[in-house]
């Protein structure tokens, strides 16, 4: 399968940080609630790390195990547990995705924020019934539904912004539908000084589409029931065995 992240690699720990300011917290208020007290933390799709970083200050204790399918993702991500003490010590970075990641029975959450619309429906099922069997009681899986929510057409914005040295990049989105439950995604990353291109590239992706009403229907299917947490803009999910006390604040 070819790599939608290996050129974008460059861009996606910048381009993703503002979307970062406030689901730090709301994963932090998420973890800090699971009773699970024992087992590591699983991050799909960790990316370049930030949510890793998050995990590891929320949860000092536990172990984390950062799973990334893109070697480009990979070289961040290790760069960034490399680089920082308390992450190389208890951050382990796995190879792999979500179909092959190997992870140990009893984990106390999974992570996958960001990356729910990169698992076709039947990979999907896949992970509701690995979490239903693998989570630790009391343990969460947390992930995000983004927009759009239906496979429909979304017009080219700029969804963000950064400037770094000399250089400003900016990266652009837009969306068309390419199935009855996907989107494609087409990214341009844009690199200017004082107003000039100097370089970027453009990138797409399939992405499958749910509303939260169906993915909660597919879980409860696997014996887990899906609340939402935090601000509801940012479409924060937290699933857990259906049989236990909620955590989450729906
Ligand atoms: C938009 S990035 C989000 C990264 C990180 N979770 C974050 O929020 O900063 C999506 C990530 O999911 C990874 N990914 C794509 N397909 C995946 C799959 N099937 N299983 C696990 N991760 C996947 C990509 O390589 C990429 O690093």
């Amino acid at each position: 399968m070819s790599d939608p992240y290996e050129r974008s690699a460059e861009y996606l720990d910048i381009m993703i940080a503002e979307a970062w300011e406030p689901l730090a917290p709301a994963l932090t208020d998420v973890l800090s609630r699971v009773r699970a007290e024992t087992g590591a933390v699983v991050d799909l799709g960790a990316g370049s790390g930030r949510g890793v970083r998050v995990i590891c200050d929320a949860l000092p204790q536990a172990p984390v195990l950062a799973v990334e399918p893109s070697a480009a993702m990979r070289a961040v991500l290790l760069a960034r547990v490399h680089e920082d003490d308390r992450l190389r010590g208890r951050v382990t970075v796995l190879p792999g995705d979500c179909a092959s990641a190997d992870w140990p029975d009893g984990v106390r959450a999974v992570v996958a924020l960001n990356v729910i619309g990169h698992l076709p429906p039947g990979e999907r099922r896949v992970l509701w019934s690995r979490a239903a069997r693998q989570l630790a009681p009391g343990g969460v899986l947390v992930f995000n539904v983004t927009r759009p929510y239906a496979p429909v057409e979304v017009e080219r914005v700029r969804m963000a912004r950064v400037v770094i040295g000399e250089l400003e990049y900016e990266g652009w989105a837009s969306a068309r539908p390419t199935g009855p439950d996907e989107v494609t995604w087409r990214m341009d990353y844009r690199v200017l000084r004082r107003g000039e291109p100097v370089g970027g590239t453009s990138v797409q992706y399939r992405w499958w589409v749910a509303t939260v009403e169906e993915l909660a229907a597919e879980a409860a299917g696997a014996g887990l029931r899906l609340g939402a947490a935090g601000d509801p803009g940012l479409g924060l999910c937290v699933v857990e065995h259906a049989k236990e006390a909620p955590t989450s604040n729906s």
